[in-house]
This record gives structure tokens, C-alpha cells and sequence, in this order.
């Protein structure tokens, strides 16, 4: 395949056309070091839209940095990100997020003394146009703006199903709940790709049921392409359509759940077989 013909296969109307999956966001040839620390080395993978996107490996393999990449928080010494098809030059998180990209983290980032709802509701703050200014001018358009994002935040709740926490501040919460009001709050972007860091440690198996199927439903009721970094590989078989596994910062396997579940590698790198 040509460089024209590659670039053209990303556009929706084409893939429309070809029948061929529509590549959403594309890593090639990513490395990243701390120092003398090579997180990252010579990563290439690719998230197709719409698809439930695993990615997996032991401690310390370069997952989260891999995100981190993602959303604009680390920039990478090497290689590029194209997201939707155009080669994406450095750019901050809140520029990801203002692009479609939101995530949630490995230790729970929220702002704990705030509710549930206020800390959802900050989800929205990259669509709210009506600055403060606005607000002292002129309420009509602000307070109109306000009552929009109430309710679009109301929904999540509702579909979260934590009505009964909206008014918890939210470091009162026990852990598996603060995980859905992060969730929450990253569902608050509307976003097209939404990236999850162990969205499941640290739960109860009644936790991770819950979950996943929040994580399915999101995928499959709002259309969100999702990347997911996961321990459990019971929740990987489950939700994924495709794996993509580190070890040691490298790619070693990247297919289906059950063709990577019985590559040898994978299976290595899990045992810990020396490299
Ligand atoms: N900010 C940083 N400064 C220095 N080294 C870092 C930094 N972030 C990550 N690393 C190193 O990069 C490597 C990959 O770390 P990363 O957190 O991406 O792994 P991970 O796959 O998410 O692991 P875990 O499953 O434990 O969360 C590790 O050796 C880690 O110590
Ligand atoms: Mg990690």
C-alpha cells in the first residue's frame, strides 16, 4: 500500500467506503526515557474506532507511560501520534482532552473535599464557553450554559448509577465508588477516545462486575472508543477486542484475547522467563 493510499484510509468516508475498520489514533515508532530509563522503546500500535482496546503487561512495562503518551502528558524523544489521521504535533493534556481524549488514572485523582456531583461537573469545564466574565455581564447565556451541563451531568449520574452519592464529598467514598465518579467525570468530556488506567484495581468481584459493564455500556450506548490498561485477565477476555502487551517497555505480542492469551511470549513474560 502506498503513503496516499494509507493516509486516505483513515478518513471515516473512506473507511465508510472500503469496508476496512477506521483507525482512530496511531502510535508508530514511540520511544520514551526517563534519564537512563527507557519506558517506551520503539512502540507501534494502532486503536481502531469504536473498539474496546486492551493494553497489558507486568509492573513497570510502560503501560501507564504508553497513556501518558496518549493524552499529552509525556512527550515521547521519538516517533508520532496521528489521531484521526493527521500526525499530531506536541500538545498539552487539556488540548488531548479538548480533542476527544479524556482518561482516568492508576491512584484516583479527584478533588476529595468536593461531591461527587461538583467533581463531575468539572468533567464539563473544557465545554463551558460562559467564562466568569460572562457571568458578571450578562447572566442570561451563562446561567442557560449552566443548566445544559446540570443536566448532562445528571445523566451520567443516572447511568452510573450513584444518585445516592451525588452530595458525598467524595473522599468519604469507598474506593470502588470514587473509581466510578472518575469514570464520571471523564464520561462529563463527551469524549471520543476515553483511556483507562486499571479502572478495576483495587475492587471486590461484585466492583469489578459493575465496571464492566459500565465500560461496556459506555462502549456500546455512547459509541466511545476506549483503551483500557487491566490487570485482571479474566476482565481483559471479557471486554476487549484486541490486546496489545508490553514487557519491559517493548511490544511482545498484539492480536485478539485468545491469540495473545497462548503466545509464548506473553505467557513468558507473565511467568517471568528471563529476557
Ligand atoms: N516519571 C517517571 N520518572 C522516571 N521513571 C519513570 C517515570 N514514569 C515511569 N517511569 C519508569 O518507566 C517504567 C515504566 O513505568 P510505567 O508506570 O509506565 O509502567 P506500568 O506498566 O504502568 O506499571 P504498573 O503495572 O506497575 O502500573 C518503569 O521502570 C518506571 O519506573
Ligand atoms: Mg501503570
Amino acid at each position: 500500500m502506498n503513503a496516499f493510499v494509507a493516509d486516505k484510509a483513515l478518513t471515516p468516508a473512506e473507511a465508510d467506503g472500503s469496508g476496512e475498520p477506521e483507525t482512530l489514533l496511531r502510535v508508530d515508532n514511540v520511544s520514551l526515557a526517563f534519564g537512563g530509563v527507557k519506558a517506551i522503546t520503539d512502540i507501534s500500535f494502532d486503536i481502531r474506532k469504536g473498539e474496546i482496546r486492551a493494553i497489558i503487561g507486568p509492573n513497570g512495562a510502560g503501560k501507564t507511560s504508553m497513556l501518558n503518551v496518549i493524552n499529552g502528558f509525556y512527550h515521547p524523544q521519538e516517533g508520532t501520534i496521528t489521531w484521526r489521521g493527521t500526525v499530531r504535533r506536541k500538545m498539552k493534556p487539556y488540548e488531548a482532552a479538548s480533542q476527544g481524549i479524556a482518561r482516568t488514572f492508576q491512584n484516583v485523582a479527584l478533588f476529595k473535599g468536593m461531591t461527587t456531583l461538583d467533581n463531575i461537573m468539572s468533567g464539563r469545564s473544557l465545554k463551558m464557553h460562559r467564562n466568569f466574565f460572562w457571568q458578571v455581564l450578562w447572566r442570561g447565556p451563562a446561567e442557560r450554559e449552566e443548566i445544559e451541563h446540570r443536566k448532562k451531568v445528571e445523566e451520567i449520574i443516572d447511568f452510573l448509577e450513584i444518585q445516592a452519592i451525588r452530595k458525598t464529598p467524595v473522599g468519604r467514598l469507598p474506593y470502588g465508588l470514587q473509581k466510578r465518579v472518575e469514570l464520571g467525570r471523564a464520561l462529563a468530556m463527551e469524549p471520543e477516545l476515553l483511556l483507562l488506567d486499571e479502572p478495576m484495581a483495587g475492587m471486590n468481584l461484585e466492583e469489578k462486575e459493575d465496571m464492566s459493564r459500565f465500560i461496556i455500556d459506555v462502549n456500546q450506548e455512547f459509541g466511545t472508543t476506549i483503551a483500557l490498561i487491566e490487570h485482571d485477565m479474566g476482565v481483559v477476555m471479557d471486554l476487549s477486542d484486541r490486546v496489545v502487551v508490553l514487557d519491559y517497555g517493548k511490544k511482545i505480542a498484539d492480536g485478539p484475547p485468545e491469540e495473545v492469551q497462548a503466545s509464548q511470549a506473553v505467557i513468558d513474560a507473565y511467568l517471568g522467563v528471563s529476557h
